[in-house]
């Protein structure tokens, strides 16, 4: 079966393409590479011994992804596209909602003409209403997003959902990402930021290899053990496994479902940080210094439906997830500017 990555090229959408051609997907992907670099599915073929068929467009232009579908016969979507970035969603709400929800449209109205109804859609954590309990569960209650970045995500799952609704024979799957870190274990493949990383591992590690000072610890009196946030932080392999198993799920169920994509473990950012230093053997130099505006202490998920039903559980640890960024990082200090 063929399967369309859009944003393939990007963090996870790499990773991802590299499990389908080891589960003998065939691979075409369109990106338009606003946050990524083809260098990315280059390494993607040498690791897998198979190239990834690669289209440079955006997923808004109709006319060209209307073409990918009549090259190929695609049977499932995967839709990673859209811009990613909580800060610069509130400076440049127009972009995102333009991108993200208009991105989702194009893609739906050009399935829909071509018969193509499976879709797995890249959710967050992030829609979640900030005063759940933890765990957070799929029941959890969703809405008053904090940021524009957020919104795109609670209004993307509504749209999609109604299109199952409408839809015979449509099926939909919500992944729901926690935090996904780490990196490839041949270090080939990682997480490449443009500019100053917004999130902590990337800062972590570029701290480590020396290109940033120190870290910013973004407060140290919450309600945690320790007094720093709390995260469920995932190994972005796992996550990628996570996209086959919902393939899986959808070539059997119609409708929208919705999946967590967690651990189900919580590790604060002093955890982080000591975790890193002891893995790798590297320095991490941090400060504390104010909380950053709209984070919560705590955030960690409850995974048992994806086990369940996707037959799904993260199985990398945290030492994992240290080891592989740093792997990346010390080999890629530039990331994919490092060169071939
Ligand atoms: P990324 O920026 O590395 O990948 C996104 C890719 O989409 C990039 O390659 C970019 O060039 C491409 N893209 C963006 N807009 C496009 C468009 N209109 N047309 C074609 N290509 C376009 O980000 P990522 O971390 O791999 O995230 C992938 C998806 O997962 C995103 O939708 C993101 O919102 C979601 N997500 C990410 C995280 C995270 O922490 N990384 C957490 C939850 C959800
Ligand atoms: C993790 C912890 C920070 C940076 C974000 C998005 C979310 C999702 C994942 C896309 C927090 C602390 C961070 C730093 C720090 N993305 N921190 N110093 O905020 O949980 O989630 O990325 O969907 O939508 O909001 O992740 O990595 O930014 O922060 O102390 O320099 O690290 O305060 O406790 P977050 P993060």
């Amino acid at each position: 079966m063929t399967v369309l990555v859009t944003g393939g090229a990007g963090y996870i959408g790499s990773h991802t393409c590299v499990e389908l051609l080891k589960n003998d997907y065939d691979v075409v992907v369109v990106d338009n590479l606003c946050n990524s670099s083809e260098i990315s599915l280059r390494r993607v073929a040498e690791l897998t011994g198979k190239a990834p068929c690669f289209y440079r467009c955006d997923v808004r232009d109709t006319a060209a992804l209307s073409d990918v579908f009549r090259r190929h016969e695609i049977g499932c979507v995967i839709h990673f596209a859209g811009l990613k970035a909580v800060g610069e969603s509130v400076q440049k709400p127009l972009a995102y909602y333009e991108n993200n929800l208009g991105s989702t449209m194009t893609l739906c109205r050009v399935m829909l003409e071509h018969g193509v109804k499976q879709l797995v859609f890249s959710s967050s954590a992030t829609v979640y209403a900030g005063n759940n309990p933890m765990p957070l569960s799929e029941e959890s209650r969703t809405g008053d997003c904090s940021n524009p970045y957020g919104w795109t995500k609670y209004m993307c799952e509504i749209i999609l959902s109604d299109i199952a609704r409408a839809t015979p024979g449509f099926s939909v799957a919500l992944l729901r990402y926690f935090n996904p870190v780490g990196a490839h274990e041949s270090g080939r493949l990682g997480e490449d930021p443009s500019g100053i990383p917004n999130n902590l591992m990337p800062f972590i590690s570029q701290t480590a290899v020396g290109q940033r000072r120190e870290l910013s610890v973004f407060g140290n009196d919450y309600d945690t053990p320790d007094g720093t946030g709390v995260r469920d932080y995932l190994h972005v392999v796992d996550l990628a496994r996570g996209h086959v198993a919902a393939m899986d799920y959808l070539k059997a169920h119609e409708g929208a479902a919705v999946f967590n994509l967690g651990t189900g473990r919580g590790t604060s950012v002093l955890e982080m940080v000591h975790a890193f230093e002891r893995v790798n053997g590297v320095a991490v130099p941090y400060r504390i210094t104010e909380r950053r505006a709209g984070d919560l202490a705590t955030v960690y998920a409850d995974p048992k439906r994806s086990e369940q039903i996707l037959h799904w559980r993260a199985e990398r640890t945290l030492e994992d997830m240290c080891r592989d960024s740093w792997r990346w990082q010390s080999q890629n200090p530039r990331g994919y500017q490092s060169g071939d």
